[in-house]
């Protein structure tokens, strides 16, 4: 296990994707990154190389007899590939830190964003033990950096969101038929609608994931679940309208809040100030406030438009605007986070242990 090597030995299924790319872009300047990492897509894949450290590495098939030796194992091949060979990677040793929505909500599997319920890992993980942690829906992660701190000060009682998601959240493909999409246009021809099934550019739609017989998508049911589970108090109200956007990466949405206890504007601004992970962009004279543009390739979610809800008694609701990078703070940053923090624990119970 890590606790005994210089470093872990890290994989990657799903390597070829989005959130696999991202990951490789991170892993160089995590502890986790000092050796190459060994990465797995599909079939088709395998055989080619990506891009490491100016050099590159070949693309291996994934299966369930390639994770030996393997201590941190990332997933982000869909929900199908994961629940088909994490047990196989836990089976072999390694840490699985799943991106997908597999086992989110099983009660043995932790869902960690580390600046909100990091502590639960120290209390339930144990050093050096396989197991899975799961990384939760982007929608949620981003929402609950800016939110949880509030929640903290003056709880939670009504949630509603409203999201306005970019492609990118849906795979490369999803993402490339966007940008097929803008070509198109340019050149006058028809609009190419392979994948998404509909035109996208100069348009949005509701969120394109299974609507349930009480007429919520999966993501709206995610983020309430979800948000559940971190806080670990399923008191709070909440509800939301997920919808995609054609913007190309960064997802948006507006949240307002209802709260508990009473809790001013300015207070919420010095909350949000000091809380970890999130940049205030809120220039009322300028009238500039997060944009997913700017939210692009940050680690920070960007928070902005904060004011007292004045539908509301005084001090007793807020609305809130927030861009997050889904591919970074959203996926492979918080899959990151969560190993790094995985691997500090279990070099420091060597150290303990005397190793
Ligand atoms: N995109 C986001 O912003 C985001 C955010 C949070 C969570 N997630 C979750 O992360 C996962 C990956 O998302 P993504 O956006 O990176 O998707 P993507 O761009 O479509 O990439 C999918 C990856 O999965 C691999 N794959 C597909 N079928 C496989 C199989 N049978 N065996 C092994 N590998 C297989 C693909 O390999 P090939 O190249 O060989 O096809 C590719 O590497 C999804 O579960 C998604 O819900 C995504």
């Amino acid at each position: 296990m890590a606790n005994e090597r210089e470093h872990p030995a890290v994989g990657i299924v799903g390597a070829t994707g989005l959130v696999g790319r991202e990951l490789l872009a991170i892993l160089p300047g995590s502890p986790l990154g000092r050796g190459a990492p060994r990465l797995f897509a599909s079939t088709r894949s395998a055989g080619s190389t990506l891009p490491w450290r100016g050099g590159s590495i070949p693309v291996e098939a994934a299966g369930p007899d390639v994770f030996g030796g393997i201590d941190v194992a990332f997933f982000c091949a869909g929900g199908d590939v994961s629940r088909q060979l994490a047990p196989a990677a836990v089976k072999a040793g390694a840490v699985v830190i799943d991106n997908t929505s597999a086992f989110r909500m099983d009660s043995g599997v932790p869902l960690i964003v580390p600046e909100i319920n990091g502590d639960v890992l120290d209390a339930s993980a144990l050093p050096g033990i396989p197991g899975i942690i799961a990384n939760p829906n982007c929608s949620t992660i981003i929402a609950l950096m800016a939110v949880t701190p509030l929640h903290r000060a003056a709880g939670i009682k009504r949630m509603v969101i409203a999201t306005y998601q970019a492609a990118s959240g849906a795979g490369a493909a999803f993402a490339r038929e966007l940008e097929q999409q803008a070509e198109d246009h340019v050149a006058g021809r028809p609009y190419t609608t392979e994948t998404i099934g509909r035109q996208y550019l100069f348009n949005l739609f509701s969120h394109d994931s299974p609507i349930g017989p009480d007429g919520y998508n999966q993501e709206e049911r995610k983020l309430v679940r979800e948000t559940h589970k971190i806080w670990d108090d399923a008191t709070p109200a909440i509800t939301a309208t997920c919808v995609r956007v054609p913007v190309l990466r960064a997802h948006s949405e507006a949240i307002n809040l209802t709260f508990n206890e009473p809790l001013t504007e300015d207070a919420a601004l010095k909350l949000l100030a000091a809380a970890p992970g999130v940049r205030i962009v809120d220039d009322r004279d300028a009238n500039r406030f997060p944009e997913p543009a700017d939210a692009t390739g940050l680690d920070e979610v960007l928070v902005g438009r904060i004011r007292a809800d004045r539908s509301q008694p005084p001090g007793m609701g807020l609305d809130l605007f927030v861009c997050g990078d889904q591919l970074r703070k959203g996926a492979a940053l918080n899959a990151v986070q969560i190993a790094e923090r995985v691997f500090a624990m279990a070099t420091t119970a060597a150290r303990t242990a005397g190793h």
